[in-house]
């Protein structure tokens, strides 16, 4: 019988791991978890009280109060809160811009990496994020740490806006990209680092579909190996 594996995709903002991830996971029948889709729930959330998003106590009670929901679909997967499809609009500027500063807050974390590890619990799961090598699945059989240069990770997020109808410069959304960066990898509590047993691929210069190929082909192998 086939292992079904834990599968961690990290890497910085727009390198591709939430489309990587959720073909990988179609083509193996494994769980997708978008660990982002959970910060920016969250802070969705907090935008819509009108709370302060630099008072921990307050978020943190809210991380732990809201009820996240994946629903399968294709080709989108859904996002709930409660009964409440929140899809669109966690994609919305206002949460790429203000999630950084929740997902900083150590109790939002420490609320959200449990129910990923529950989610993950039972293997047959391809995870991403920033710290599910690291942090939520230090055992994971399978660990990848995409990356791709900021301009063109600046492209691809310029391209996806376009077709979202929404109109932000290029110029200004590498500045948002870098500035995401520096807050997620220089932030106190499970910063954006490679896991020192993650294989680092570099996706600047490859299409998703040889992507999609390289990590199925590192799972296959683990797979056979187990
Ligand atoms: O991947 P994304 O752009 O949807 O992530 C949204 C934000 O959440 C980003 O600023 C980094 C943060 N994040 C995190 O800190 N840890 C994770 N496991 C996933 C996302």
């Amino acid at each position: 019988m086939v292992s079904a594996l834990q599968v961690a995709i990290d890497g910085p903002a727009s390198a591709g791991k939430s489309t990587v991830a959720k073909l990988v996971a179609k083509q193996f029948n494994y769980i997708y978890c978008d660990t982002g889709a959970m910060y920016r729930a969250i802070t969705y959330a907090a935008l819509q009280q009108h709370m302060d998003l630099t008072d921990d106590i307050a978020v943190a009670q809210l991380a732990k109060q809201t009820k996240i929901i994946f629903q399968p679909g294709d080709p989108v997967q859904r996002v709930l809160i409660g009964t409440q499809d929140i899809t669109e609009a966690i994609r919305q500027p206002e949460v790429t811009n203000n999630v950084s500063t929740v997902a900083a807050i150590a109790a939002v974390r420490e609320e959200l990496v449990r129910q990923q590890r529950e989610i993950a619990s039972h293997g047959g799961i391809v995870m991403d994020g920033r710290d599910i090598g690291t942090t939520v699945l230090p055992a994971a059989e399978v660990k990848i740490f995409l990356v791709a240069s900021a301009h063109e990770r600046a492209v691809r997020r310029y391209k996806e806006n376009v077709l979202k109808g929404i109109d932000t410069p290029l110029n200004q959304l590498q500045e948002e990209i870098e500035l995401r960066d520096k807050k997620d990898s220089t932030r106190k509590v499970s910063p954006l680092t490679q896991a020192s047993d993650a294989q680092k691929l570099d996706t600047t210069s490859l299409s998703i579909e040889q992507v999609v190929e390289k990590i199925s082909d590192v799972i296959t192998k683990k797979q056979h190996e187990l």
